[in-house]
């Protein structure tokens, strides 16, 4: 097991009350980090106070996006106790993301233990309020100092933690997404399926544009075609047309989204038809307007956010008549129960915290 030093603060925050959570903008008292140097590997991991890095102004990632993130979460149950949602899957997405960005791969075992340390420092700071949760973000970013396209030397990977609700103002009301036919958030090739600062800066033009419109989110398409779905840039897509569930394949521009993935476990094993396969928006259009179509996202932040009207080339499209669908729902009901530990979790997806062998 790894040692890691633990500072805490002495000047310890209040959280605040669950009813008044939005999404990341409260963080807790303590952040993990360790640093990378060439020759000398991750080394000293340590708990510190939650606070700023001092960093040069030609630090490699301020100028080249050399930086790879995840995103988990930590629930509190009615039983008060504390659970970690496929904390592994998490880690083994970190390294591939790291990979993409000539990162230096980690631990799994230190990322893992690295989270699992700071949220028992840190517990307090879990809500209990339905539908709330401690938000997770390990991060790596590039530290060496230097102008000039090329892999840094050396990294900071940190931690921290915040408790959230919601990431839509909609909560589980129906979003409204807009199908983009003409920008792009990333093609076959490149870097669509890693988790890293450059996907989410290319979906901020399209996503304000989506916005001015009334839409929550943009549908990104494929940067080929822009014919056939990929992903929401904040969440994966699934639809339902007829008994077919349908979802975009892992074709290396999408997140390999690790609640796509709880979702796509449950259906098979619900014995519902499932296909990963790509998906033209044509075919969307004709199933929403033949009332055929049941649509949600999937995703960390977003959990099952289901979809209720969708724009493509000036026309709107209501989906399901504008409301959440029975499928969307089930799928919300049974994550979630799995997640707060008020169902049972036959996959083994939780782990108690304080419990290394699982709960
Ligand atoms: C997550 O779902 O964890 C993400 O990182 C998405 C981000 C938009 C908050």
């Amino acid at each position: 097991m790894t040692e890691i030093a633990i500072t805490r603060t002495t000047t310890p925050n209040q959280p605040p009350a669950d009813e008044t959570l939005t999404f990341g903008k409260v963080f807790t008292d303590h952040m993990f980090r360790m640093e990378y140097d060439a020759g000398r590997g991750w080394h000293d991991p340590r708990i510190v106070p939650y606070g700023p890095f001092t960093l040069d102004p030609a630090t490699c990632v301020l100028h080249y996006g050399q930086a790879i993130f995840d995103g988990m979460k930590a629930f509190r149950g009615g039983d008060g106790l504390v659970r970690l949602f496929r904390l592994p899957d998490h880690a083994r997405r970190l390294n591939r993301s790291a990979q993409y960005l000539c990162i230096p791969e980690l631990d799994t075992d230190v990322v893992e233990e690295s989270i699992r340390a700071l949220v028992e420092i840190d517990q307090r700071w879990v809500p209990s309020l339905p539908g709330t949760s401690l938000y997770i973000r390990p991060t790596v970013i590039a530290t060496e100092t230097f102008l000039g396209v090329h892999p840094s030397s050396s990294y900071i990977y940190y931690v921290i933690l915040g408790p959230v609700g919601a990431y839509y103002k909609e909560g589980m009301n129906p979003v409204r997404i807009l199908a983009s036919d003409t920008l792009v958030r990333a093609v076959k090739g490149g870097l669509g399926a890693a988790k890293t600062a450059a996907n989410y800066a290319a979906s901020l033009y399209g996503a304000e544009q989506a916005q001015q419109q009334g839409y929550t989110q943009v549908l990104w398409l494929d940067g080929v075609e822009h014919r056939y779905l990929d992903e929401v840039g904040t969440m994966n897509i699934m639809l339902r047309i007829d008994d077919e569930v349908v979802t975009p394949p892992l074709n290396g521009a999408i997140l390999a989204g690790i609640t796509r993935d709880s979702v796509l476990r449950l259906l098979r094993d619900w014995g519902l038809r499932v296909s990963e396969r790509p998906v033209a928006i044509d075919e969307v259009i004709a199933a929403a307007q033949a009332s055929r179509l049941e649509m949600w996202g999937t995703g960390t932040a977003a959990v099952i956010s289901p979809v209720g009207e969708l724009g493509y080339k000036g026309e709107r499209y209501v989906i399901n008549g504008g409301r959440t669908g029975e499928l969307t729902q089930r799928l919300y009901d049974t994550i979630v129960g799995i997640q707060y530990g008020a169902a049972p979790d036959p996959y083994g997806w939780t782990r108690l915290l304080g419990n290394r062998l699982g709960g």
